[in-house]
């Protein structure tokens, strides 16, 4: 038999409180929370949007949630960092091999808060990748990749993979001579893989040797290709999430489960 659930709650504060007679009328604030309520009820009638909005954020969770939990958003949010930082860098940098580092340089030494731009992108691609193995290491260490979140984990494992072809494509772009020839070094590691190898390594230089169509693969592998898959898996990802709901901690299944508790004792 399946198990039908009641709607996720919605919260009192969403809820306006029905006008009473003789109420005095709403002052500004009132007023504008009055209008924001209206202007969402009119794209929720017609588009019914709420429902699917509800689903997502009103979930239960399990007893024992713990702030390892969080390990996933805060990748999310690193993303979304490198996102932002990215398009602000994508307006000054020049992807030809002759102009690349000078833009680069440009951007720090000249533009309008380039420095900064420049370096929350630099640190914040070392702090998503920390972040996806951490949260990786959670869900593992959770348990979390087992029935019925095995897809999730294949989701997740090609997530991994996309972030760290980010970086390797990303290492290229400020063309300068560490990036240069460590990205030869690495898109010669991967022409020596079995089957593959050669044809990703024609790929990756998209001619007959390294250069500057090389630069411009990269650059639209690294700002358009992957950032587009891994906006998409994310949502496959959080949809999962939604659907299937978050892991207890495997202690508390330990606790609830007799059988568990003497094996572990
Ligand atoms: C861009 C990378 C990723 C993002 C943005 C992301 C985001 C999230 C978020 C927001 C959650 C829900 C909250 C949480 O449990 O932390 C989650 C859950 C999950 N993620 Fe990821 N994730 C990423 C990569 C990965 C990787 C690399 C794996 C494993 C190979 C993975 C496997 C899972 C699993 C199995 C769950 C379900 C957890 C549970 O049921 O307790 N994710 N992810």
């Amino acid at each position: 038999m399946k198990l039908k659930l009641p709607a996720p709650p919605i919260p009192p504060s969403f809820k306006p409180a029905p006008k009473r007679p003789g109420e005095k009328p709403l002052g500004p604030i009132g007023s504008a929370k009055e209008a924001g309520i209206s202007a969402v009820d009119w794209v929720d009638e017609r588009t019914s949007l709420s429902g699917a909005a509800r689903w997502l954020m009103f979930r239960k969770v399990p007893k024992g949630t713990n702030w390892f939990y969080t390990l996933g958003s805060a990748t999310m949010f690193a993303f979304l960092n490198q996102a932002v930082t990215g398009v602000f860098l994508a307006m000054y940098y020049d992807p030809s091999a002759t102009n690349a580092y000078e833009s680069a340089r440009y951007i720090t030494n000249e533009a309008f808060l380039g420095e900064f731009v420049r370096g929350m992108h630099k640190w914040g691609s070392s702090v998503m990748v920390i972040l996806v193995f951490l949260h990786m290491g959670r869900t593992f260490f959770f348990g979390a990749y087992k029935y019925p979140r095995e897809l999730n984990w294949v989701v997740g494992a090609v997530l991994l993979v996309l972030t760290m072809l980010m970086s390797f494509t990303g290492y290229l772009l400020p063309f300068d001579q560490k990036s240069y020839w460590a990205t030869i070094v690495g898109v010669n590691i991967n022409g020596t893989g079995p089957l593959v190898g050669p044809y990703l390594n024609d790929f990756l230089l998209a001619g007959p040797g390294f250069g500057a169509t090389t630069l411009s693969r990269f650059y639209a592998i690294h700002m358009l290709l992957v950032p587009g898959l891994i906006a998409a898996l994310i949502g496959a990802h959080l949809y999962l999430v939604a659907k299937l709901g978050t892991t207890a901690p495997p202690w508390l299944k330990a606790e609830k489960n007799p059988e568990l508790r003497k094996e572990s004792a």
